[in-house]
């Protein structure tokens, strides 16, 4: 990087949503919260931040390992008021969105 070419801009966006989709091989000790699930979960959080008129807060993003492997798929919820990560199962995708309608109504305190 060339000293002082920095370009900071501020993100259009309030949260980003980040979901694991990494896949290790079977039998790997760390265990991984799988390609498959986490490539669902995208696409439903996807479809159901346009439903509700969401998309433009937000942006929605596959992930590599967050460092939380076990227990269901990884999402990290980044936001100015939100440092979370929480498991995901697919009968918790409800509870998720839910979360994530809570983070974007939160005021940011600083
Ligand atoms: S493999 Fe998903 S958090 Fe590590």
């Amino acid at each position: 990087m060339i000293p002082g070419s920095m370009d900071d801009r501020t993100p259009t966006w309030d949260l980003a949503v980040l979901v694991c989709c990494n896949q290790r091989p079977e039998g790997s000790r760390r265990g991984c919260c799988g390609r498959e699930p986490g490539e669902a979960l995208v696409g439903w959080l996807r479809d159901r931040s346009r439903a509700d008129g969401l998309k433009h807060r937000m942006v929605i993003h596959r992930t590599g390992c967050l460092d939380a492997c076990a227990g269901g798929t990884s999402v990290a919820l980044l936001s100015a008021s939100e440092r979370s990560i929480v498991k995901v199962g697919p009968e918790d995708r409800e509870a998720v969105w839910a979360r994530v309608c809570d983070v974007l109504e939160r005021p940011v305190t600083r």
